[in-house]
């Protein structure tokens, strides 16, 4: 639980590094040796629960987030070299420009957009964690750089520049730095862990211990999109390789992900099914908000199909993610779920 207090974060919408007391607790009561983090997002649950000694599996559709847990909580013991972080740093290894032509005008400096393909340029000859904590820590830098850490946002962005020092150093220093906090979040665990990527309904083991879901909160109006916010950070993890780009969008963005929950009109099916399909694991846990739909009501009936025993617990909650600083911030209550036999 300490040694959380010490991973990158990286700021995602709806990510739980608040909740980690809280969520740390639940984990010790159900206790067990598997955990299945089936939404990781930014990877923080699966390393909580590697730091509790479980033997975690994390999963996301997208990409980026599998990178991001291998890379600090499958990874037991390597760490990138000062000699791989002065090379990555250093003159680029070709000529790429990929990054610098596409997103001129749109994302960062020139500078900076001209690091971020110069440092794919080695990259792209590493393999394994190397690979992983350096692409991680190039993820990193780039969130914490952009104002608000949300692509959806582009061009001149000066009026959301309120001095912070991550808006101002270069993306070189940020990687820098990024790479020496996730070389000191590696720890080696006793427990074999691994990171997925894939659809919540194509994993094929099912029988954890313990359960973790935590999938974007559907809103009453619109819909949760997490392509439409990280596309930026997702495309960065590969090189935009093989990926289509929507070319006539002001921020570039790649095709959205289609998510069953995600909707309002396909959440409760996509709930059913997910309590379903884990109906074999020791317990499920779910966060969910209050501001979401459906209720707490819906959501204990439907899990107490799959796991008669339902608990629920509150924890209040101040959301101001996804809405400007200046605009209202809405008071929501968390809600964790924990569904037993
Ligand atoms: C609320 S976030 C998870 C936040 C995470 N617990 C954290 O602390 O950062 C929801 C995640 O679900 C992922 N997602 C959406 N639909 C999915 C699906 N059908 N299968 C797997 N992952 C999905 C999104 O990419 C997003 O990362």
């Amino acid at each position: 639980m300490v040694r959380a207090t010490i991973y990158p974060r990286l700021r995602y919408m709806g990510s739980k590094y608040k909740l980690a007391p809280t969520l740390a607790g639940v984990f010790s009561e159900l206790g067990g040796e598997s955990l299945l983090d089936a939404f990781s997002g930014s990877g923080f649950v699966g390393y909580l629960a590697k730091s509790m000694g479980y033997a975690v599996t994390s999963n996301d559709y997208l990409h980026f987030p599998s990178v991001i847990s291998s890379a600090v909580m499958v990874n037991d013991s390597v760490v990138l070299s000062d000699e791989l972080i002065a090379k990555i740093t250093g003159p680029a290894a070709d000529d790429r420009d990929f990054i610098r032509r596409t997103f001129k005008d749109v994302f960062f400096t020139d500078d900076d957009r001209a690091f971020l393909d110069s440092a794919w340029s080695h990259i792209a000859s590493l393999d394994g964690f190397e690979r992983d904590i350096a692409l991680s820590a190039l993820i990193l830098s780039a969130a914490r750089k952009q104002p608000r850490g949300v692509f959806t946002i582009s061009g001149d962005l000066e009026n959301y520049n309120d001095g912070r020092r991550d808006l101002r150093i270069s993306l070189r220093e940020h990687f820098r730095e990024r790479v020496a906090e996730y070389n000191q979040a590696v720890f080696a665990s006793a427990k074999p862990a691994q990171a997925l990527t894939g659809d919540v309904f194509d994993l094929e083991k099912t029988d954890y211990d313990v359960v973790y879901l935590d999938p974007p909160y559907a809103p009453p109006s619109d819909d949760a999109d997490y392509t439409k916010r990280y596309h930026f950070l997702e495309g960065l993890s590969d090189y935009w390789i093989g990926r289509e780009i929507m070319h006539e969008t002001k921020t570039k963005k790649i095709p959205k992900k289609h998510s069953l929950f995600a909707s309002r009109f396909s959440i409760e099916d996509a709930l059913e099914r997910t309590f379903d399909k884990f109906k074999d694991a020791g317990a499920i846990v779910m966060s969910y908000s209050s501001n979401a739909v459906p209720d707490d009501a819906r959501i204990k009936e439907l899990l107490g199909a799959v796991k008669p025993n339902v608990e629920i617990r509150q924890i209040s909650h101040q959301y101001h993610f996804g809405t400007h600083t200046t605009a209202t911030r809405r008071a929501a209550q968390e809600y964790i779920f924990i569904g037993r036999d």
